[in-house]
């Protein structure tokens, strides 16, 4: 079933037209997994090396035997303390790898991609039942990481990435994180298996390997958040309410420092994944290509026409062609605002533009509320798997 699901993958990313100079993350060959591993001929290869000095000494460490977890660890190598671990590059991609290779365990995972099989190529669109396969681990693990880093406040400086306060209630109890006790489960092995890294980093990371993995863009990510404790947790209503409109969503993307261009970008995001009852209360996916990351949550906004559902559940949008897909009022916002559309038009019908404009703000997000003592160009762009 997961490879039938690879297979529309693979044709709805060739059926996609936009090839550019932005490319999708790179892909190593180290262990094969199901994702889309489409668009090839991408650049391969890692951004700046982080602390080159750091590179020559972490062979070393990695050999060590960690003996205890965060930061500061002291490795030990042929029973001589070898002072504290400094991760590398080399290092992060190791974690880049556990995430990807779990997520490629997770055999049912893409099972409801029916991308171009159904309205695309069927001149009657064959209804479909989504399920919970048309979400998982990869799509809930952007949304974690998004959840992580939304709730920066550039006034005050909190919130952000920096802490994984969502580990405690009562930020894990905010009606916005429901679901995501799921993907921070889901990352515990991958902690215990590198106890060096903090949560707020391997969540972020993990956010940004969920995208590579899926057939997005490259997302340059850098290593430097702490963990909080309870104290630093966020009051709720930080992140957007998805009843509201257009000016709810610049409230909440403006307190965190981004502009309108950069908001729509995020917000196409929703192109992966769905929406699940027993969450969010609403229901359904965006797209026909759930577990592709691609422009056509804008495609869809602008061609499809949106009836309101007649349901019992929360005010929610209906494709007119199949009545499957779904559009919240502040999706539907989106092409309701005026200065909003132009940037939905535009990642509509340039794949390109949007897949480069989604990386620099996602990246921008996942930093956001970091000190880091890193610059920029030491980013790290990890090599995705075939
Ligand atoms: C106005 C802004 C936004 C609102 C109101 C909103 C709201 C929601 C809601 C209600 C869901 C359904 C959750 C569920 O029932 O499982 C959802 C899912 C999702 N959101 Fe957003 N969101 C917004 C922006 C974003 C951004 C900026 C990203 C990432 C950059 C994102 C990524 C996702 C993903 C990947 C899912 C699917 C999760 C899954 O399949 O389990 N969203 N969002």
């Amino acid at each position: 079933m997961a490879s039938a699901a690879r297979s529309a993958s693979r044709a709805f990313l060739r059926s996609t037209p936009a090839t550019s100079s932005f490319r999708p993350a790179a892909r190593s060959s180290r262990f094969a997994l199901p994702s889309q591993s489409l668009r090839t001929s991408a650049r391969r290869g890692y951004a700046s090396e982080a602390g080159s000095g750091k590179s020559s000494s972490g062979g070393i460490w990695a050999l060590g035997l960690a003996v205890a977890g965060g930061a500061g660890a002291y490795f030990y190598l042929n029973g001589e303390p070898k002072g504290p671990f400094v991760p590398t590059k080399d290092d992060y991609q190791k974690v880049y790898d556990e995430v990807a290779r779990l997520l490629a365990d997770e055999t049912d995972y893409d099972d409801g991609s029916y991308g171009p099989v159904s309205v695309q190529f069927h001149q009657k669109p064959m209804r479909k039942e989504f399920t919970d396969a048309d979400s998982s681990q990869h799509q809930v693990l952007v949304r974690l990481a998004w959840h992580a880093s939304g709730t920066y406040d550039k006034e005050t400086g909190t919130g952000g990435s920096n802490g994984a306060t969502m580990r405690f209630a009562p930020e894990s109890d905010h009606g916005a994180n429901a679901g995501l006790k799921i993907a921070r489960d889901f990352l515990e092995p991958v902690k215990a298996k590198f106890p060096w890294i903090t949560h707020s980093d391997l969540w972020t990371l993990a956010g940004a390997c969920a995208i590579q993995e899926l057939g997005g863009p490259q997302i340059p990510w850098r290593p430097g958040r702490e963990d909080k404790d309870v104290a630093a947790c966020t009051p709720d209503g930080r992140l957007p309410d998805a009843t509201q409109g257009h000016r709810h969503i610049r409230d909440v993307f403006y307190r965190m420092g981004f502009d309108d261009r950069e908001s729509v970008a995020l917000i196409g995001a929703h192109a992966l994944g769905r929406a699940h009852t027993d969450r969010s209360g609403f229901e359904g996916p965006w797209d026909f290509s759930p577990t592709v990351f691609s422009n056509e949550f804008f495609r869809l906004l602008v061609e499809e026409k949106w009836n309101q559902r007649k349901w019992n559940g929360p005010a929610q949008f209906t494709d007119k062609s199949t009545s499957t897909l779904m559009m919240m009022p502040t999706d539907l916002a989106l092409v309701k605002d005026k200065a909003f559309k132009t940037h939905v038009d535009r990642y509509a019908k340039d794949s390109d533009a949007f897949f480069k404009e989604f990386s620099e703000s996602f990246v921008k997000l996942l930093e956001l509320g970091v000190p880091f003592q890193s610059k920029p160009e030491d980013r790290y762009v990890f090599k995705a798997s075939e």
